[in-house]
């Protein structure tokens, strides 16, 4: 009869040379990383009295609170805690967008100062510029931006409530502050980055 307590040393020295063999050649680029909870939801600040119709302002303000825009645009959202003063003026962690099981240097968006401050933030932009990189993801330059920004799920919105985001984030008090330059695939980020994603196991 075979008993398992005579293939005991077999086992352990088979179990271990398996070990070492992992050790070696097994790299995983998440160990790198640590989970954080997700990100907060943030209320949209007040804006100021401007040119544009008080109740398109107050409807877009509704809108920016509701679909969670500062949960990436705001400093300290992402990891952290958000910096008071700094809503929706932009964030200095980005978001990568390529596969982190494949490149330990993944492409990453840092999101865009939404205030109208006009060196680096939205002041330069028209209301047409930002309806369309709401609704269409279209840059101020007619590029198709990553869909970090997640304006696949604001193409159904209608005319007339994107025009009001657009009026109330120019209504917003400027605020000075320029985010990191976006990062292509390969590149080495010089400011902190978050991963955000659904990834599914190959092996079955
Ligand atoms: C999941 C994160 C995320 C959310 C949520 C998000 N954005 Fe963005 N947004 C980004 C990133 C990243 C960029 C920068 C894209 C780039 O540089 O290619 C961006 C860019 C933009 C720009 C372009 C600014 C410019 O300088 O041209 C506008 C406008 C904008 N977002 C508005 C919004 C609004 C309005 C909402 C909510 C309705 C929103 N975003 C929600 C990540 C996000």
């Amino acid at each position: 009869m075979c008993r398992i307590s005579e293939f005991l040393p077999v086992l352990l020295i088979a179990g271990s040379a398996l070990l070492l063999a992992g050790c070696t050649s097994y790299y995983n680029p998440l160990d790198d990383y640590e989970q954080l909870e997700p990100a907060t939801i943030l209320a949209a600040p007040d804006a100021a009295p401007g040119s544009y119709p008080a109740e398109s302002v107050a409807r877009g303000r509704y809108l920016v609170s509701l679909l969670g825009c500062g949960s990436c645009h705001t400093d300290g959202a992402l990891v952290g805690a958000p910096v008071p003063g700094h809503e929706l003026a932009g964030s200095s962690v980005g978001i990568a967008y390529s596969n982190p099981m494949a490149t330990s240097r993944p492409g990453v968006l840092y999101a865009s100062n939404l205030t109208p401050d006009p060196a680096t933030g939205i002041g330069d932009r028209s209301l047409e510029d930002l309806v369309r990189m709401i609704r269409l993801g279209i840059d101020q330059h007619g590029g198709e931006t990553i869909p970090v920004m997640p304006w696949p799920a604001y193409a159904n919105i209608l005319e007339a409530d994107a025009q009001a985001i657009a009026m109330y984030l120019k209504s917003l008090p400027a605020v000075r502050h320029e985010v990191p330059a976006n990062v292509r695939p390969g590149q080495r980020a010089t400011a902190p980055f978050v991963y955000f994603g659904v990834y599914q196991s190959r092996q079955r």
